[in-house]
């Protein structure tokens, strides 16, 4: 089954998220917090739509605050979103065979941050601040530890039937 990635947005969901917060420039960042929830990334015409409906607001300004957040994600997200821990304590424990199990297995080459099914995104990230269960891997908030090239195409694998 594949994810649909809504890449025509609906402006009745975008007023629904706005009115939620007033329409307030000072809850921009709640606002797009929310819209990021709902699409799983903020889409450029969200962006612009919050930008012109927002009074204050211009869409460059609200350009320049997603793109300021580390929390905000302009490309779009998969379903399940696997974070791969290459902290120190996890590359020592091999989180690199980790991650190229991940990439055989979605068929995702290096460089490519999401699953051509839009369901499964991937990236590396820093310390998770769990070093005692390298190597670490973390699908959207389920911590998975001491994972091994089998044990994740095992989870992979049981994802992947859910979806079917
Ligand atoms: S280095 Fe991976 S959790 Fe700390």
């Amino acid at each position: 089954m594949s994810v649909q990635n809504p890449h025509k947005i609906d402006t009745s969901k975008l007023d629904e998220i706005i009115g939620s917060y007033d329409c307030k420039k000072s809850n921009l960042i709640a606002i797009l917090q929310k819209v990021q929830e709902v699409y799983r990334y903020l889409p450029e015409e969200a962006l612009i739509y919050i930008g012109t409906k927002i009074e204050g607001l211009s869409p460059a300004t609200v350009f320049g605050v997603a793109t300021f957040y580390a929390q905000f994600s302009l490309e779009p997200k998969g379903k399940y979103e696997i974070k791969v821990c290459d902290g120190t304590a996890c590359h020592v424990r091999g989180s690199m065979p980790v991650l190229n199990a991940i990439r055989a297995k979605l068929n995702m080459p290096e460089g490519q941050l999401t699953s051509d099914n839009g369901l499964f995104s991937l990236e590396t990230v820093s310390c998770l601040g769990a070093c005692g269960l390298a190597p670490v891997v973390v699908i959207n908030d389920k911590v998975y530890p001491q994972m091994t090239s089998d044990a994740i195409t095992i989870v992979l694998d049981t994802l992947m039937k859910e979806e079917n």
